[in-house]
């Protein structure tokens, strides 16, 4: 990591000139400790609820209330000019699911905010349901206060044009290549590999999001120097991703195994020794790779039926089509 806070020290209490803060407890205690409006970014995937080792499992009316009160904090302490991002998916209670943007909205709305996206974030891994579809999305829900100048910079997370060769044909510009050679909007549909096992940022936290989702938010809604926030920080993902691109990052987690790995990750982020998976590297795909398993095995054998033996019989070539 390249960064003008390399040599910069973990405090665990907030103050405006420090540079990284890992708070250790309930984010509502450190939120108290920030100034009005001095956080350009709120980023943060909440406990949704679910019964996780790490939630105790309320009312879905108390759990509004409280997640309100962390949202309520959040507002206040954002810059004019900041977002808030709440990434999230499903309560799901008995089979039956309730998708936790659409009953946190109105909490936002109430507070003032308007939403600027609702980004769809697809991943390929999870738990495999048997009475329903299985889930393979969740959303980040991006906020802002009604202004028009908000901070956002497209071009640092332009991503490649799908035919950048591609020339206007007629008009003024005839012959001139149509699109921007910086790339293109990355659009509000996110095709980023969640944290699993395979992958390189694992840790024992079962809810860990990627890096890379989270830099593409920095860089979008942050300039360098600017303060980034994660109230429910887990492994420290956030802070390591605004320490990345030059930001500040603060966050807290409430439980002791997560603190110390969040702590223990951050430090090697400000040592450049942590590894992570690099932003818009292209998916893992299996078929290109050659990978053998993608063939089931039952398709290596000869599948013999009387129709196959009556082929033989006429000595004609038999091919077993591919699925
Ligand atoms: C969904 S996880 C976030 C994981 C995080 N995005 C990461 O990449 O590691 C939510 C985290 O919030 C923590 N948490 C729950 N209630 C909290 C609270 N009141 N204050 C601070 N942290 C809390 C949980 O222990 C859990 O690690």
């Amino acid at each position: 990591m390249k960064s003008v806070f390399k040599n910069s020290k973990i405090a665990t209490q907030f103050t405006i000139n420090e540079q990284v803060v890992l708070f250790h407890g309930d984010c509502l205690d450190l939120l108290e400790q920030i100034p009005d409006k001095s956080i350009q970014l709120v980023v943060t995937s909440p406990p949704y609820n679910i019964g996780k080792e790490y939630e105790n499992r309320l009312k879905i009316e108390d759990y509004i209330e409280q997640q309100a009160e962390v949202i309520k904090e959040c507002v206040r302490i954002l810059t004019d000019k900041g977002s808030i991002c709440w990434q999230i998916g499903n309560h799901v209670d008995n089979g039956v699911i309730i998708p936790l943007d659409t009953i946190l909205y109105p909490i936002f709305k109430e507070m003032g905010l308007v939403m600027r996206n609702r980004i769809v974030w697809h991943f390929e891994h999870g738990l495999h349901c048997s009475k329903r579809f299985s889930g393979r999305y969740e959303t980040i829900v991006w906020f802002t206060r009604k202004v028009k100048d908000y901070v956002f910079n497209l071009d640092p997370v332009r991503v490649p044009q799908k035919y950048p060769a591609k020339k206007y044909f007629k008009g003024p510009k005839a012959g001139q290549y149509s699109c921007n050679p910086l790339g293109k909007n990355p659009g509000d549909l996110w095709d980023i590999p969640n944290v699993k096992s395979n992958h390189i940022e694992k840790t024992e936290h079962p809810c860990q999001f990627p890096v890379e989702l989270i830099e593409r938010l920095v860089l979008a809604m942050t300039n360098e120097n600017d303060w980034v926030l994660d109230p429910f920080l887990g492994v420290g993902t956030t802070v390591i991703a605004a320490l990345k691109h030059n930001r500040r990052g603060v966050g807290a987690e409430i439980l002791d195994r997560y603190a110390v790995i969040a702590k223990e990750r951050v430090q090697k982020a400000i040592n450049g020794t942590l590894k992570t998976r690099p932003m818009n590297k292209p998916k893992y795909d299996p078929q290109q790779a050659g990978n053998k398993l993608i063939t089931p095995p039952w398709q290596y054998n000869t599948i013999v039926t009387s129709d196959d033996l009556k082929l033989f019989e006429k000595n004609e070539e038999y091919h077993i089509e591919s699925s």
